[in-house]
């Protein structure tokens, strides 16, 4: 197998080749004057188990043309297979019509990637499953259970443990960490009274007394978590912290969540954490790179993905 990397997250692409053992393909993905995209591959791929590794984060449609330029160029270059390694996939909340007369965006990007000539995909805690079923190649959705659960274990322990999915939409995935911690869970029932915005109405279980843990795919700007926090801490909870796969945290997130009543913020480097990320305390980052490290050794070996969280 061989591993290219774009530009959105060199550090996790370089820390996944070290799990593996192998030297990063020598590539240069650099842009012209006019911004435009050109990827030159350094060495000869013809045959080869390709893995490019591209988040399609902040500056997504950059990135996103970058993955799209990479797997062009591995495809010119007769590469045996091509797999699109997206640990964070941009416009997957683009997955369904939110109203009339817009677009599905999540199954345009799932086009784009398929018609550049990607022959699978591997991709990190979709914000919804069925966005694997928008491409007509295999698919596979890791989940970040096997990571969080030890490390919320580890470090809060399990008595008086609460999981709080912190919208009706998450409640599939923290039920699935809370069984993993043998602990209860507790839901939010958030309303949006218009995009961007967030508001808690009122928490749905016993959360008095709790060490409450927050689980979501993704923090964006911080409001959803921020506001449940706050509805839980009035509900009773002893402490709240958060356990969010991607870190999008745009605009002025970091510094919301620094001034929040959360105890912590634990995120994965999926999307390669900023400056401010990494010197806010308030805020830990775990690493992916040996659950997709693995997951590319099996891949490239024919063998059980899935099992990696049975
Ligand atoms: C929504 O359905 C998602 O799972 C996240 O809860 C949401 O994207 C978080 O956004 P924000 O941090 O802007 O509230």
């Amino acid at each position: 197998m061989k591993l290219l990397a774009g530009n959105s997250n060199r550090p996790l692409a370089e820390a996944i080749a070290a799990y593996l053992r192998i030297d990063m393909t020598r590539a240069t993905v650099h842009r012209f004057a006019d911004m435009e995209v050109f990827v030159e591959i350094h060495e000869n791929v013809r045959g080869e188990d390709m893995f490019i590794v591209q988040s399609t984060s902040y500056p997504a449609n950059d990135n996103l043309m970058e993955l799209l330029v990479c797997i062009d160029a591995l495809r010119r270059s007769s590469a045996r297979r091509i797999t699109a390694v997206i640990p964070y996939f941009g416009y997957a909340r683009q997955d369904r019509k939110p109203g009339p007369r817009t677009p599905i965006s999540a199954k345009l990007v799932s086009n784009l990637i398929t018609e550049a000539g990607a022959n699978r995909v591997l991709t990190m805690e979709l914000h919804a499953g069925q966005i694997q079923g928008f491409f007509d190649i295999p698919v596979d959705n890791l989940y970040s259970t096997p990571l969080l659960a030890p490390d919320i274990a580890s470090s809060l322990g399990t008595e008086d443990l609460m999981i709080v999915s912190p919208d009706v939409g998450g409640v599939t995935r923290a039920r699935g960490l809370a069984k993993r911690l043998d602990a209860p869970l507790a839901i939010i029932d958030k309303r949006r009274e218009r995009a961007g915005v967030s508001e808690v109405m009122h928490v749905i279980g016993d959360c008095n007394g709790k060490h409450c843990v927050l689980v979501d795919d993704i923090v964006d700007s911080g409001g959803t978590l921020c506001n449940a926090a706050d509805a839980l801490l009035e509900s009773g909870a002893r402490s709240v912290q958060a356990y969010v796969t991607h870190g999008v945290l745009s605009g002025g997130a970091v510094a919301r969540v620094a001034a929040s009543s959360l105890d912590k913020l634990v995120i994965t480097d999926s999307i390669r954490p900023t400056e401010g990320v990494r010197v806010t305390d308030k805020i830990r980052v775990l690493s992916v790179a040996s659950l997709i490290g693995e997951a590319i050794s099996r891949i490239s070996s024919e063998t059980s993905v899935s099992s990696l969280w049975d």
